[in-house]
């Protein structure tokens, strides 16, 4: 067997089981993943579906150079030979776009055979070559290598990974767009978080920090990736009611009077209600939590609403204690800052009271609280 180029005319018939696969991996690339775990999953998919012993997953194309970004079966060595020895050959049968697979009898494509050998250090019958190509337009390749069972891949192989390929091309493309728009609505954040933290010389950067610290809170307590982004978006955005406190409030010098006191507790609900403006509404609606509820307190003494305990949403608790530790470390026009240890000492004392105690316990350790370290600065 030589070349074989895939055409639409082999397309055929799938058998039922051939069906039931590709639905059944469809709707696990469909899910909810981040790309990194989408190339990973795509890449073992691909791999079972054809009985292959490993795989490569190649991204670039038109504008980019070829990269791996998953493999199966191959170790780091083999992966950075085959980028160095095959990327150009790779590239070019992606441009082609047509799926191929090579046996060792096929000319030229033979020493393609031997590269790949070469390089992963074991010898090499078969290979499979998808493009995967989403509207037109080029976005990597999946290369399949050597069928376990010693064979060459078949025509019905090639059928199966060409019909995975376009549906993985598909899902990867509307991955790329979605990771666009994150990025995008995360810099829109960032910039409407640092023109408020603007406003007030001595909160500048004050968001983007608690942002950081409620993250170090997230990661000691495995929170997932999805609830991780909410968080730090919440949490750059907690304040951002205070773009509807006048100046005369917001910058006021020195401890409120009970009337301006008022004012500056009403920006948790100023900030919801900006943030319901905010479209996509389905986004939004997660970090609404952290801008509404950050001052609420654990046994019920804090603002608005007066929740206590679990009543208040995890993410506002997080928020609440990152807020507070960063004021406490910053100084203000009537105090200066205090060391990290005084504040870590302080928040501790708050512990139950103003903070969820499970969660102050695990910023102490975060930070590394040491209880009998001196706490003068
Ligand atoms: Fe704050």
């Amino acid at each position: 067997m030589a070349e074989h180029v895939y055409e639409q005319d082999n397309y055929g018939q799938f058998t039922q089981d051939e069906v039931e696969t590709l639905i059944e991996v469809g709707a696990l690339l469909s899910s909810d993943l981040h790309m990194e775990e989408l190339v990973e999953i795509l890449m073992e998919q691909a791999v079972l579906l054809v009985g292959a012993e490993s795989g490569l997953l190649w991204f670039g194309g038109e504008q980019h150079r070829m990269t791996p970004v998953a493999a199966y079966g191959l170790d780091g060595d083999s992966v950075g030979l085959l980028w160095k020895q095959i990327a150009s050959r790779i590239e070019s049968t992606t441009v082609r776009g047509k799926p191929i697979t090579i046996s060792t009898d096929c000319g030229d494509n033979g020493s393609l055979l031997e590269n790949v050998s070469f390089a992963i250090n074991q010898p090499v019958n078969s290979m499979i070559l998808l493009p995967l190509v989403s509207k037109g337009r080029s976005l990597g390749c999946l290369q399949l290598i050597n069928k376990q069972d010693g064979s060459e891949f078949s025509n019905r192989d090639l059928r199966l990974c060409t019909t995975f390929a376009s549906q993985a091309a598909v899902i990867i493309d509307n991955r790329i767009l979605f990771d666009k728009q994150e990025k995008l609505m995360l810099s829109l954040i960032r910039a409407l978080s640092s023109a408020l933290d603007a406003r007030d010389p001595y909160t500048q950067g004050h968001s983007e920090r608690v942002s950081q610290l409620a993250l170090l809170i997230a990661k000691k307590i495995d929170m997932d990736q999805k609830e991780q982004e909410i968080l730090q978006q919440s949490a750059l955005l907690h304040d951002v009611g205070k773009i509807g406190i006048r100046d005369s409030v917001l910058l006021e010098p020195g401890p409120l009077d009970d009337e301006k006191w008022q004012i500056m507790k009403s920006h948790p609900v100023i900030g919801a209600q900006i943030i319901q403006q905010i479209e996509p509404k389905s986004v939004m609606e997660k970090i609404y939590d952290g801008v509404m509820y950050h001052q609420e307190k654990y046994d019920g003494s804090g603002y608005p609403y007066g929740l206590r305990g679990q009543e208040i949403p995890q993410v506002a608790r997080i928020i609440a204690i990152a807020d507070a530790y960063d004021a406490i470390t910053s100084d203000r026009p009537y105090r200066k800052a205090k060391s990290p240890q005084e504040a870590l000492a302080e928040i501790k004392k708050c512990a139950g009271k103003h903070f969820d105690p499970q969660l102050v316990e695990i910023f102490l350790d975060a930070m590394g609280y040491q209880e009998n370290k001196k706490t003068s600065s």
